[in-house]
């Protein structure tokens, strides 16, 4: 009996050194590939690297490195949400309930990842120094937020969080006046601080007490500002064939540097920069245009493609608006590698210069 006993602890605990040394095995292994071979897909991805991307903001997305069926995972996390939830989460602005915004993280768990890559790009503000080149970050749709050695701006952000940087801001640039590309928060907070929002729709008079150049943020024709060690000239361009002169393309010298950032410019042959962008900044679909990246690369010889505006939640997937998705960026992003020009597709809180 005793010896049966023994014999079968024996056994049992053979079992799970077996079984322990397996799952051991099939872990190191799937970290080592990339692959997963016991669990399901959807289940790592959901378990394992989507959590990954939201930390890392989507280095993956932006390598371009992600399977296909990784990226349609990701794809139907952000259709879930309908574009109309969406716009009155991010217009919540930052300080809501907490239990009110994890039920809704849990609902949509594409709302946390939005919010994840603000603060991830919070953090990289305060610990990145910069030297002779700023450093630019995407955070999502067409916004970037830029830190040079003297200034921090953003251009198109439209966060609900983005009010938590406007004591840090020196000046907001808006590119023009639709939802994606602003926030009405930040406009506010930052327009009673006095601080320069530049931009083609709105008075802004404290905007007056801070540009150097006598000229107020609202900016029509053709205007040049210098704030600080940057400097910023915008024109008109068209969004489409209705709203003409409606978009105010932004170029941005930081020293040699210059970001030139299009918003949503229907039409390339409208942009007249007057140097070669180091970050070209484009919409990866304008209102149908699917010319925007080779033809920019062909005019302008940047030497860097930003392919942005895809990924955007509140155009309405369930209506029928335009959303640009995930893997059309890549398709362009490949179109422009192809032509010898360097591209990123980034995703949401990436850091792209
Ligand atoms: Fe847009």
């Amino acid at each position: 009996m005793m010896e049966y006993c023994i014999f079968s602890l024996s056994g049992l605990g053979e079992v799970v050194l077996i079984f322990v040394f397996s799952i051991e095995k099939i872990h190191s292994s799937n970290i080592r590939k990339g692959v997963v071979m016991e669990l399901g897909r959807r289940d790592f991805l959901k378990g394992v690297s989507l959590a990954a991307l939201a930390v890392n903001g989507g280095i993956q997305a932006a390598e371009n490195s992600m399977k296909a069926e990784e990226i349609n995972a990701l794809q139907q996390e952000l259709d879930a949400i309908p574009g109309d939830e969406f716009r009155k989460f991010r217009g919540m602005g930052p300080s809501f309930a907490a239990e009110e915004r994890d039920a809704l993280y849990t609902k949509w768990p594409v709302l946390r990842r939005f919010d994840d890559a603000f603060l991830k790009v919070m953090r990289e503000i305060e610990e990145v120094e910069v030297t002779d080149r700023p450093a630019v970050w995407y955070v999502y749709n067409m916004g970037v937020i830029v830190k040079t050695r003297q200034s921090l701006f953003s251009i198109d952000l439209s966060h609900r969080l983005s009010t938590m940087l406007v004591d840090k801001f020196d000046f907001v640039i808006i590119t023009h006046n639709h939802y994606d590309h602003y926030t009405e928060k930040l406009y506010q907070a930052m327009d009673s601080r006095h601080k320069t929002v530049i931009q083609n729709f709105r008075d802004n008079y404290g905007a007056c007490l801070h540009v150097k150049d006598g000229l107020g943020g609202f900016s029509r024709g053709e205007c040049r500002y210098t704030i600080k060690d940057v400097v910023i000239r915008t024109y008109e361009t068209n969004h489409n064939h209705l709203l003409k002169g409606f978009v105010m393309p932004v170029e941005v010298q930081v020293g040699d540097y210059t970001i030139l950032h299009v918003g949503d410019t229907f039409n390339t042959g409208d942009l007249r920069p007057e140097r070669t962008p180091d970050l070209f900044i484009h919409h990866a679909w304008c209102w149908g245009s699917s010319n925007q990246t080779m033809d920019g690369i062909n005019a302008f010889h940047p030497k860097c493609v930003v392919i942005a505006h895809h990924c955007e939640l509140g155009h309405n997937k369930q209506t029928g608006g335009g959303g640009v998705p995930l893997a059309r960026a890549y398709a362009k992003k490949a179109e422009a590698e192809a032509a010898g020009t360097h591209a990123i597709a980034p995703f949401w809180g990436d850091r792209i210069a």
